[in-house]
């Protein structure tokens, strides 16, 4: 009988209802011993719902890390607080998923990563898109080589009008940005996956603040008040590699473009290209010729059944436990999650400043 891991939620708000309590309930090696939240109806509800019989319910996480015995902990509040939280679990002997993006600023990825190191306990990122099936069969790609040197790339994360108006998100001061530290951060860190390159040499980025200031808009979750919303509505960069690649990020919550397409990537290398636009293509040459194939991600042409795989959290969380049983180094290193972090955060001080940013 393998061990079972207890865990502790920090943050029972939309993320942790609608991704981590979910998935980790249909595993059997780990049980839900405590819920912490700020709002405490929301741990108690979360208790409720996917805690043990004896589950306990906290308003503060260094109370629940002081008096629960805990192997995992996950944070899932507002950004602002993903360091502080994910520092004090590692460093009381937790391993530690916390949501994207690691931290609101780059120093404190930074931190968050120290931390992992000395604890000697394993800390990822919530990067869920790494673990749909396009993307799966994307970096599988990549690793065999099939696309060659990939040497241009563009992150997709463009809404029309898909403005967060719930909870922080439109609040600096909590988030540290709109989209781009928003979206912007898991098509980044989907390409550079992709690419399996973390050396970015220069960055050069823009913010817009444009259609925030509308009224009465058209959102997919109802009018924005334009007084709140003090973040960007749009941010764009563009990143040029150590080794001379490019990568183009678009980040947007609400553009007049119909090019609508997030938590995507499109890649083109020496020998093909791929993209996840309509499904996942790859286009290249092939005696003298062009082609494009469209990769059937359902297995079998059973009609019955579609053969798709278990959704993308419920991969992402079963991996996570996996790489803590079996002493694997996560999907998603701090490592890498810590250079999407220092890149966005460049895009906006190229944004602010108008100048280029050298990284190092
Ligand atoms: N992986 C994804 O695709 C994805 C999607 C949505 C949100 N997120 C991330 O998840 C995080 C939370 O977003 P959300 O949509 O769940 O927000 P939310 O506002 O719905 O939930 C956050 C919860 O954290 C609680 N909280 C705040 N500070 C706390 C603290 N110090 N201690 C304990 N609880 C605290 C709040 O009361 C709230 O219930 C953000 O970092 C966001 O970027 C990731």
């Amino acid at each position: 009988m393998s061990k079972v891991y207890r865990i502790g939620i920090v943050g029972c708000g939309g993320i942790a209802n609608g991704k981590h309590m979910p998935s980790l309930s249909k595993l059997e090696n780990v049980e839900m011993v405590a819920f912490c939240d700020i709002i405490p109806e929301r741990a108690e509800e979360a208790a409720a719902k996917f805690g043990t019989a004896e589950a306990k319910v906290y308003a503060d996480y260094k109370k629940m890390l002081a008096e629960e015995q805990l192997d995992i902990v996950h944070v899932l509040t507002p950004n602002d607080a993903h360091a502080e939280i994910s520092i004090a679990a590692l460093d009381s002997g937790h391993h530690v998923m916390c949501e994207k993006p690691m931290a609101k600023t780059a120093a404190d990825a930074r931190r968050m990563v120290e931390a992992a190191k000395r604890s000697g306990k394993k800390l990822t990122i919530g990067y869920n898109n790494r673990f749909r099936a396009d993307s799966w069969y994307m970096k599988k790609l990549c690793e065999e080589g099939e696309l060659g040197d990939i040497y241009f790339a563009k992150a997709h994360a463009i809404r029309r009008r898909a403005v967060p108006t719930w909870g922080v998100f439109l609040d600096e001061e909590k988030q540290g940005g709109g989209p781009l530290i928003d979206i912007g951060t898991h098509a980044l860190d989907l390409t550079l996956w992709m690419m399996d390159n973390y050396k970015p040499k220069v960055v050069l980025g823009t913010k817009y603040h444009e259609l925030a200031k509308r009224e009465n808009a058209a959102n997919a979750w109802g009018p924005w008040d334009p007084e709140k919303f003090t973040v960007e509505d749009s941010a764009f960069g563009m990143i040029v590699m150590e080794n001379g690649a490019t990568v183009m990020l678009e980040s947007s919550w609400a553009l007049n473009s119909l090019e609508v397409d997030e938590a995507k990537c499109s890649l083109s290398g020496t020998e093909a290209g791929a993209d996840m636009k309509g499904g996942l293509r790859i286009n290249g040459e092939k005696y003298s010729r062009l082609y494009t194939n469209e990769i059937e991600l359902s297995s079998g042409g059973v009609a019955f059944y579609d053969g798709k795989a278990e959704n993308a959290s419920d991969v992402e969380m079963r991996k996570w436990i996996e790489a803590i049983d079996q002493d694997l180094e996560p999907v998603v290193t701090p490592e890498q999650a810590c250079v999407v972090s220092e890149i966005l955060e460049a895009i906006y001080e190229s944004a602010r400043t108008g100048k280029a940013v050298y990284m190092n």
